[in-house]
């Protein structure tokens, strides 16, 4: 069985083409124990980054990006069935990611995919982008062990998540204002480092000393699992404000690296209060900014000496792609076989 998948929620037009994995005979609607199930194949994974296109504004303006989307969403779904070596008639389930995103951007892949599903007459299932985000794990691993903890990281998102069981996706903590990626994304923009920040602000501030310029993990006032890191980009400015920093200046690389730990330690400190309250057997690290080695690194250590097996997907399949939709797609595909093509799938903006 072959899905094609489209993200087309942010800044990255993405085209996948995945193989379900063999799953032998099953009962529809049950859904087969974690251990037992296999990664799809990965046949393509095309992704085209609008990063030159936003890097003069500092960030993504909304408009220019689903006027993009439009331009090349042709090509990369052309591009991903070409390199895959499947043509069109092969497809046996269409998906695309229905939200949360920018309303204009996640319109443009919805109707394709509506499009191409009505005319092949196949099925067509709306995907989560945040659950895809966290499937992306399993792509690499299909048997991760349940409960799994997930902390997803993105520029639009902070949030983290119980998952007790295939499939299920319960919200245990969110950002209350800036995401990571935002925080980092700002700053850098602040200091006219270029867009994304993230990038710029790991290779800027990898030979930096971490500890050179002070900075407190911020702390929730009701213990929850909530991130918040305005107040943190808030004591970052003041610090470059203060010191006079600019782009051009020697301790630029100090202040990146302090800047950099504290957005890690910060994450990984509430994966580690997460991890007390609800004792999982795995931790997950997922999205845009778990390509920075610093958080990874941090989680990775945290997780050996708490006795967790940790799981990040590899740095491509952390930034938006279309092959984390086509996993969370089949997913639900082997649970519930019977599906339709609702050509009233809406996109939402928001979770
Ligand atoms: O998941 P993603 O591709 O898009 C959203 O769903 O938001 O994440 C994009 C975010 C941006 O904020 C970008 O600065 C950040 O991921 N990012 C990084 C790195 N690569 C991308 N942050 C830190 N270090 C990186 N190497
Ligand atoms: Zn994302």
């Amino acid at each position: 069985m072959l899905v094609l998948a489209i993200e087309t929620s942010c800044d990255e037009t993405s085209a996948a083409v995945l193989r379900a994995p063999e799953t032998g005979t099953r009962t529809s609607g049950t859904c087969p124990p974690s251990e037992s199930l296999r990664a799809p194949e990965i046949l393509s994974n095309i992704v085209l980054s609008q990063d030159d296109v936003h890097a003069p504004y500092g960030g993504v303006v909304p408009e220019l990006a689903s006027r993009q989307h439009l331009r090349s969403i042709t090509a990369i779904v052309g591009e991903a069935l070409s390199r895959a070596g499947v043509g069109i008639a092969e497809i046996d389930l269409y998906t695309v990611t229905q939200g949360p995103g920018l309303i204009g951007s996640l319109l443009v892949g919805l109707s394709f995919a509506k499009g191409l599903a009505y005319f092949h007459k196949k099925p067509l299932l709306g995907v989560d982008h945040l659950e895809a985000h966290l499937e992306a794990c399993f792509l690499e691993n299909p048997a991760i062990a349940y409960p799994a903890l997930g902390l997803l990281v993105s520029g639009g998102h902070t949030a983290l998540y119980l998952m007790v069981e295939p499939l299920s996706y319960k919200l245990l903590g969110r950002t209350r204002d800036d995401a990571a990626g935002e925080a980092l994304d700002k700053i850098a923009k602040f200091l006219g480092l270029g867009y994304p920040g993230g990038p710029v602000i790991e290779k800027l501030g990898k030979s930096g000393e971490a500890k050179a310029f002070p900075f407190g993990v911020p702390r929730t006032k009701d213990r929850s699992l909530d991130f918040s890191f305005s107040g943190l980009k808030t004591a970052a400015l003041k610090l470059i404000r203060e010191n006079g920093l600019t782009k051009d200046d020697p301790r630029l690389a100090d202040f990146l690296a302090s800047f950099e730990e504290i957005v890690a330690r910060t994450l990984v400190d509430q994966v580690r209060a997460a991890a007390d309250q609800v004792q999982p057997r795995s931790l997950l690290l997922c999205g845009g900014v778990a390509r920075n080695t610093r958080l990874r690194t941090r989680f990775q250590d945290y997780a050996r000496r708490a006795g967790f097996d940790a799981y990040v997907p590899s740095p491509k399949l952390c930034t938006d792609n279309a092959a984390m939709v086509g996993a969370a797609a089949l997913k639900r595909f082997a649970r519930c076989p019977e599906l339709s093509t609702d050509l009233d799938l809406d996109a939402f903006a928001r979770s």
